[in-house]
C-alpha cells in the first residue's frame, strides 16, 4: 500500500527542517507541500508543527520504548507517529498502520516496520506523557531560561512552545486600526496591532490586496514604536529585510533607508513596499562595511540573532539551536552595533534589538555597548510604551519581553533605545 501523501510530505518537511539544511519555512515553502490537495496540505503542515511543538515529549516518550538509536529516518516516522497518538485526532490504530506504511514505502526504513509497529503500540497503551512544561524545550535552553528568569517565568516560557500562536497584523494607518479590526474580526492590541485567531490564506484577508496592513508578531511591532520617528526625519534600518519594521517607519513618515545583505530578502521589502504604497530607499550590503558616509536622526538595528524567541512559529529554532552560536551571532551582533552607533546623529536615536530569549544577545549587547561608547545613553522605555507588556521593562529602562506577557502570547524580543548625548 502506498503512503499517504500528507503523511509522506510531512516527514520530508520535519526531516528538512531538523536536519539543520533549509530551516521550517523555507521546508514548508519548498515542493513537498505544493503538490499536494488543500486537504492534505493543511494536514501535512499540522503534522509537521504538532510534532515539532512537542517534540521533547515525544523525544522522551521514544527514549523510554527504543534499546538503541533508530536510523534517524526511523525516528522522524517514530514521531510523526506519537504526535498522532497523542495530539492529533488520529484513531490509534490509523496512527500506528500508516506509520508502518510510511516505514514500508522507503528502502531505508522498510527493515524497521516490525520496530515502528510495535514502538507505538506500546506508547499508545502507555497513554500521553504527562503535561510538564518544562519537557517541552530541550533540557540545555529550559536550564539557561531558568537561570536568566527564574523556575516560574521559565515554564511559562516552555509552556509557549505547545501553544499554536495567532496571526497579528501591522495596520499601515494606526487610526485604520478599529475599522480594519472589525473588518477582518480581529482585536486591536494595546499597541496597535490586530490579532486574528483566523487561519486561511491571508492574501484573501480583507485589506491585504490594498496594503493596509502586514503580518507582523505584536512583539517585532515593538521596537520601530520605540524609535518614533516623525515625517522630517531621516531613518535607517540596517537589518531590514524581510521589512516589518521598515515598511513601520516609513509609515509613519520617515525618509527611509533600508540596508539588508540579503539581495534575496530584499526583494520580499520591494513588493512590500509596492503592495503598500510606502517609500524606502533599498541597499544590499553589509552593514558594516556599508559605503555611504551619512548619519541618520533615528537608526534601527534588528540584529541576526538565535531567533529562540519566535518558537511559536518557528518550533525547529528550539532543536536545530546549538550553544555555539550564541557566542558567535553575539560577536557579530557588538560588530553591528558599533556599525549602528557610528550612523547616529548627535543627539539621534539608536534602537537595537534581537528576537531571542539569550540574554547574551540582549541584555549583555546593551551593557557592553554602552561601556564601548560614552557618548550614548539608555532612553528608557515607559511602562507600557509602544505597546510593551508593562512586565518587560527592565529596571534600566530596557525591554525584555517574554511569550507569555499577554494573553495569546507573542515572540520573545530584548529591545533596547539609547540616544546619542553628545549633540
Ligand atoms: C532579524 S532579521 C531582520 C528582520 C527585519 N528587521 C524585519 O523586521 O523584517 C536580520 C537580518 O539581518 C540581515 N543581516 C545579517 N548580517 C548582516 C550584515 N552584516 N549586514 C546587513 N544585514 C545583515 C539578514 O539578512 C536578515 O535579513
Amino acid at each position: 500500500m502506498p503512503a499517504d501523501p500528507a503523511r509522506k510530505a510531512a516527514l520530508d518537511i520535519l526531516t528538512a527542517a531538523l536536519g539543520r539544511k533549509a530551516g521550517l519555512e523555507a521546508a514548508l515553502e519548498g515542493p513537498a507541500l505544493a503538490g499536494l490537495a488543500p486537504q492534505d496540505r493543511n494536514f501535512a503542515r499540522a503534522l509537521v508543527m504538532t510534532t515539532l511543538r512537542h517534540l521533547g515529549p515525544i523525544d522522551t516518550a521514544l527514549a523510554a520504548r527504543l534499546q538503541r538509536e533508530p536510523p534517524e529516518p526511523v525516528r522522524m516516522i517514530l514521531r510523526l507517529g506519537v504526535a498522532q497518538l497523542f495530539w492529533l485526532d488520529t484513531p490509534a490504530y490509523a496512527a500506528v498502520d500508516s506509520s508502518v506504511t510510511l516505514a514500508e514505502a522507503d528502502r531505508e526504513t522498510r527493515g524497521f516496520k516490525a520496530l515502528v509497529n510495535a514502538v507505538l503500540r506500546r506508547a499508545a497503551q502507555a497513554g500521553a506523557p504527562a503535561a510538564d512544561p518544562a519537557s517541552l524545550a530541550p533540557p540545555w535552553l529550559f536550564a539557561r531560561w531558568r537561570a536568566a528568569y527564574g523556575e516560574k517565568s521559565a515554564r511559562a516560557v516552555a509552556a509557549m512552545i505547545a501553544e499554536e500562536p495567532t496571526t497579528d497584523l501591522t495596520p499601515r494607518n494606526p487610526d485604520e486600526a478599529a475599522g480594519l479590526a472589525e473588518a477582518l474580526e480581529a482585536q486591536v492590541l494595546p499597541g496597535g496591532s490586530l490579532r486574528r485567531a483566523g487561519r486561511g490564506r491571508i492574501e484573501e484577508w480583507p485589506g491585504f490586496a490594498e496594503g493596509r496592513w502586514w503580518v507582523q508578531d505584536a512583539a517585532a511591532a515593538i521596537p520601530a514604536r520605540l524609535l518614533a520617528v516623525r515625517p522630517s526625519e531621516t531613518a535607517l534600518d540596517l537589518c531590514a529585510a524581510p521589512g516589518g519594521k521598515a515598511l513601520q517607519l516609513a509609515a509613519a513618515g520617515a525618509a527611509v533607508t533600508a540596508v539588508d545583505r540579503s539581495a534575496s530578502r530584499l526583494r520580499r521589502l520591494t513588493e512590500a513596499l509596492a503592495r503598500t504604497g510606502l517609500n524606502a530607499t533599498l541597499a544590499a550590503a553589509d552593514a558594516e562595511t556599508w559605503a555611504d558616509a551619512r548619519a541618520f536622526d533615528a537608526v534601527l538595528l534588528d540584529a541576526p540573532c538565535t531567533a529562540s524567541g519566535t518558537f511559536r512559529r518557528n518550533p525547529d529554532v528550539l532543536w536545530t539551536l546549538r550553544p555555539g552560536d550564541i557566542a558567535s551571532l553575539a560577536e557579530l551582533q557588538s560588530r553591528l552595533l558599533d556599525a549602528a552607533a557610528r550612523r547616529v546623529q548627535p543627539g539621534g536615536r539608536l534602537v537595537y534589538c534581537v528576537c531571542s530569549l539569550e540574554t547574551e544577545e540582549g541584555e549583555a549587547q546593551a551593557r557592553e555597548f554602552l561601556k564601548r561608547h560614552p557618548a550614548f545613553r539608555t532612553a528608557p522605555a515607559a511602562p507600557g510604551e509602544g505597546g510593551a507588556p508593562e512586565a518587560s521593562v527592565t529596571p534600566e529602562g530596557w525591554l525584555r519581553i517574554l511569550p507569555q506577557q499577554i494573553a495569546g502570547g507573542l515572540d520573545g524580543f530584548f529591545v533596547a533605545r539609547f540616544v546619542r548625548a553628545d549633540a
